[in-house]
């Protein structure tokens, strides 16, 4: 348990002594001109300040980790198949303790990895029914709070048993089948984990999109995943204001080939699935469509309270989860029932040392991996109490989640930077003013932690009595890859510390592809061997899969994140090496914005980069030159911008700046230089660096100072 080890005090004296730049920030298939990126210059500061670890000295659990870490990756079958062996209940499991062969084949070659298949289970049994069957029927396992504070419903073991039973009878009577993809958009209420779950149960392929996606990315997602099913709400709120959630599905259905696509959009009415004595709302103001719309609220008390679990094989597809990548094309990642769902359990009782009795609240939207990882499956498979927060950190105010650990009695406590730094500037009487005693590990995810935010969140949230786990992962990796572990690994503040168990990690030379050895270098960050809980394709387009993930460095699964490992053995990540933004904890593909930008006819052309951004990480800025013919005024043509990017993409996504310029940089083969934007974004125009291969380097002169008017 984590009380037996005083968690390891942070460094005092959190000082940002000098900026380090990383030199060799290279992406192996971009082009030589485009390739000298350089690293968000607030990231590796971290790395100055943490304090020497040494291990000699540190707690006998850290040299037991060590052991055991080397010992999980030499023997990683071996490993993983004791590990689902103790973690999950299969229907059927060929493997022994004696023989673990065939419990993963494949690998990085032909990215043909699957782990335990012919072992059959059912994901849904396990994170709902066999905790009935082990006498906790009657624990609850979901506690929900509402957007508003107070607004609170829980529900035992037994009663997800009957509320999933239900959805699921209720889907296969409107024809889902074992293996369908069922879009799911839908806010934070309890039905949304629960369609999840009984997706699992009856074997359908979730594919959630979360709900803050404009019309045209869902319809962009139903279609890519030819999507019959749509399960959705009539509205959602969040932060007191409502969204027409069925309106924006409608209006999705209505794009590119969703009309041929989608049979069937089954639709929750918020109120009613909330409270008992809600009336049912007016279906004329819900815009029914009688022949496609389903109300489950009508539908769901016609359902046996009982549903059998279908019998799946450990590599059947669980769900699939688009994500942002180069291209402006989301990749759709599958995961798999038995891997997935065996590293979910295993990370969560590895990081948070998840107890039965734990309250886990992880205040993450389910529409993003970590939702589904950290919301749903692991803290269920576990067997212990998830929180499912519907609400926003600074709803009603900057107490809410303090309110809640107050309430709820929360023990583990999960967000991200971008949230923390959001709270730090209302000041510490405020999560002062609750009693936070019952807190015992708090996590961090999404980007590095910067120094203050980390202090604050390990001082005046924790109280210098809780963990902060700083936990490193990806949509890709289905759970947690680099995080320290409590009572185990010394905390190194800005730093995701070591990997977990079982996890090859490795440091690459970008250039050349080698693995580095040794400790204070750089380079970028990769994995040498499958894990349970990697993501097994993109949908419908594998070449992708191995072009983004496999193909970099041959022999390795490239993360596309700069790594910087320190004198201790440490991980720091400082950044993405791909045109990926990380806005907020958000992912978003600077190409997605692009293509949103040239959309609108006035536009010729659009680039897109990030610029340090003390709350949200980073700050999306667009640079877009009008066509020739544009007549448009400068003003409206920039609204009609940012509305353009709204209804593409969603409003997460609208650019901070958008700056309408007669050129931009290009070299003279035609590429945009987005290091030179990227400079002048952030006020650094006097460290542009070499411009010589720009095809016209007056550009340079005019962006500036149309960005110091920006200012
Ligand atoms: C990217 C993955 C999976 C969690 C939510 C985001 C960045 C994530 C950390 C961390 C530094 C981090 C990386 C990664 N990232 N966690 N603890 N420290 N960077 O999932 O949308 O798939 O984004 O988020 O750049 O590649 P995602």
């Amino acid at each position: 348990r984590v009380s037996a080890f005083a968690p390891n005090p942070p460094n005092r004296n959190v000082q940002v002594k000098s900026k380090h730049v990383l030199s060799t920030r290279l992406f192996a298939t971009v082009e030589k001109d485009e390739a000298a990126v350089d690293a968000p210059d607030h990231m590796p500061e971290l790395r100055d300040i943490a304090p020497t670890i040494d291990p000699k000295s540190s707690n006998t659990a850290f040299l037991r980790y060590m052991s055991d870490h080397a010992f999980s990756v030499a023997n990683n079958a071996k490993y993983w198949n004791e590990r689902a062996q103790s973690l999950l209940s299969w229907e059927h499991y060929p493997f022994t303790s004696e023989n673990c062969e065939g419990v993963v084949t494949g690998g990085f070659e032909y990215g043909d990895v699957a782990w335990f298949s012919g072992a059959k289970l059912n994901v849904c049994y396990n994170a709902i029914d066999r905790h009935v069957q082990n006498g906790k029927a009657d624990q609850v396992a979901m506690i929900w709070e509402g957007d508003e504070p107070g607004q609170v419903l829980k529900f035992t073991y037994s009663d997800m048993l009957r509320r999933v039973s239900e959805i699921a009878n209720a889907l296969k009577s409107q024809g889902v089948k074992k293996g369908d993809v069922v879009t799911i958009y839908m806010p934070m209420i309890p039905q949304l984990p629960m369609t999840i779950l009984a997706c699992a149960r009856i074997g359908a392929v979730h594919s959630v999109v979360f709900a803050g996606f404009s019309s045209e990315a869902l319809s962009a997602r139903i279609s890519a995943s030819k999507s019959k099913f749509v399960v959705t709400t009539d509205n959602g709120v969040r932060g007191g204001k409502t969204i027409p959630l069925k309106k924006i599905v409608d209006d999705a259905i209505e794009r590119n080939d969703c009309k041929d696509i989608v049979k069937n959009v089954m639709v929750f009415e918020r109120e009613r699935s909330i409270a008992s004595d809600a009336v049912t709302a007016d279906p004329s103001a819900m815009n029914w469509i009688s022949d496609r719309d389903v109300n489950m609220n009508d539908l769901l008390p016609k359902q046996r309270p009982y549903c059998t679990p279908e019998t799946m094989d450990a590599e059947d597809e669980l769900f699939i989860l688009y994500t942002s990548g180069s291209t402006g094309q989301p990749k759709g990642l599958v995961h798999t029932t038995g891997g997935y769902s065996l590293y979910a359990a295993h990370t969560i009782q590895t990081t948070f040392d998840l107890q039965p009795n734990d309250v886990f609240a992880c205040v993450a939207d389910c529409g993003w991996i970590t939702g589904h990882t950290y919301v749903v499956y692991a803290p269920l498979l576990s067997g212990s109490t998830t929180v499912l927060f519907e609400s926003t950190p600074l709803y009603p105010d900057a107490g809410r989640y303090w309110d809640m650990v107050e309430r709820h009695k929360i023990s583990l406590f999960y967000t991200a930077p971008t949230a923390i730094r959001s709270l730090v500037r209302f000041g510490d009487d405020i999560p002062k003013k609750y009693d936070l005693s019952s807190l015992r590990i708090l996590g961090s995810v999404g980007e590095p932690i910067n120094p203050a935010a980390w202090q604050w969140y390990y001082e005046t949230v924790g109280q210098e009595r809780c963990t902060v786990v700083d936990t490193y992962w990806q949509t890709e990796t289905g759970g947690h890859i680099v995080t320290n572990i409590p009572g185990v690994t010394p905390m190194k503040p800005g730093s995701c510390t070591l990997p977990l168990y079982g996890i090859d990690l490795v440091v690459l030379d970008p250039m050349t592809g080698e693995a580095i050895e040794g400790n204070d270098v750089e380079g970028v960050l990769a994995i040498r061997s499958p894990w349970p809980g990697i993501a097994r394709t993109c949908l419908g387009d594998h070449a992708r899969y191995l072009s983004t993930y496999l193909r970099p460095y041959p022999g390795y699964y490239f993360t596309g994140d700069a790594v910087y490992r320190d004198k201790d053995g440490f991980y720091f990540i400082t950044g993405r090496v791909d045109d990926v933004l990380n806005v907020s904890g958000h992912r978003i593909g600077t190409a997605e914005v692009e293509s949103a930008l040239v959309k609108h006819p006035s536009v010729a052309q659009a680039a897109v980069v990030g610029r340090p951004h003390p709350i949200k990480g980073e700050a999306i800025i667009a640079y877009a030159t009008p066509t020739e013919s544009n007549t448009e005024d400068e003003e409206e043509l920039v609204k009609e911008l940012r509305l353009l990017v709204r209804s593409e993409i969603g409003p997460f996504a609208s650019p901070d700046v958008i700056c309408v310029t007669p050129s931009l940089p290009m070299t003279r083969s035609g590429k945009i230089m987005r290091r030179v934007l990227r400079k002048i974004s952030a006020g650094e125009a006097d460290q542009l660096g070499d411009v010589s291969t720009l095809a016209d380097p007056g550009v340079v002169d005019v962006l500036i100072e149309l960005m110091e008017k920006q200012a």
